[in-house]
């Protein structure tokens, strides 16, 4: 495949990620906490999260094979600093998810089931802190990728 089609997929995987993170946090936040309580605002997370997370499990699988394959296809020893720290910070980025994915959203959504606001949005609270520190290293990493050029 070539190198435009992979970073073409690549990059798409990126925006759908890192677009719904920031969606999420600066918007869907701060709008659902002034306007809805607990028992309206908890269901709407757990499903709003239901949807995004299965297309970022999509995003991530086609970031992380597309990105290997382009260093592959340079060869690991030939490829720029950056990219190396690409590879780290999304490997890092892709682990935090799979937390939030497979450890925290279904102790949320047996919260919600439970009508367990005040342990629900304790959990929320988690998921909150695990987009931003993602949110962040999604910046730094963009920044590595483009310091390569
Ligand atoms: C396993 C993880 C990753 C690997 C191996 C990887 C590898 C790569 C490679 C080889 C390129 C091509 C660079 C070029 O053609 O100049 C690239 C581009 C890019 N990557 Fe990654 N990447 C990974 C994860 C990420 C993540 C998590 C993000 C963002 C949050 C990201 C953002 C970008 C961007 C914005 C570009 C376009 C850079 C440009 O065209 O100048 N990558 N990546």
């Amino acid at each position: 495949m070539p190198h435009q089609l992979l970073l073409f997929i690549h990059v798409t995987g990126v925006i759908v990620w890192v677009g719904g993170m920031v969606f999420a946090y600066f918007c869907l936040r701060p709008a659902a906490a002034s306007t809805l309580e607990p028992p309206q605002r908890l269901p709407l997370w757990s499903a709003a999260f239901g949807r995004f997370f299965l297309l970022v499990r999509v995003a991530v699988a086609a970031i992380l094979l597309s990105g290997g394959a382009m260093m592959y296809l340079r060869g690991f020893a030939n490829a720029p600093i950056g990219w190396h720290v690409m590879l780290l910070l999304g490997l890092v980025m892709a682990a935090i998810f799979l937390y939030i994915d497979r450890m925290l959203y279904p102790k949320l959504r047996s919260h919600v089931e439970a009508a367990q606001w005040p342990q629900g949005a304790a959990v929320l609270n988690r998921i909150r802190q695990g987009v931003a520190v993602n949110l962040v290293l999604s910046v730094c990493t963009i920044a590595a990728a483009l310091s390569a050029r």
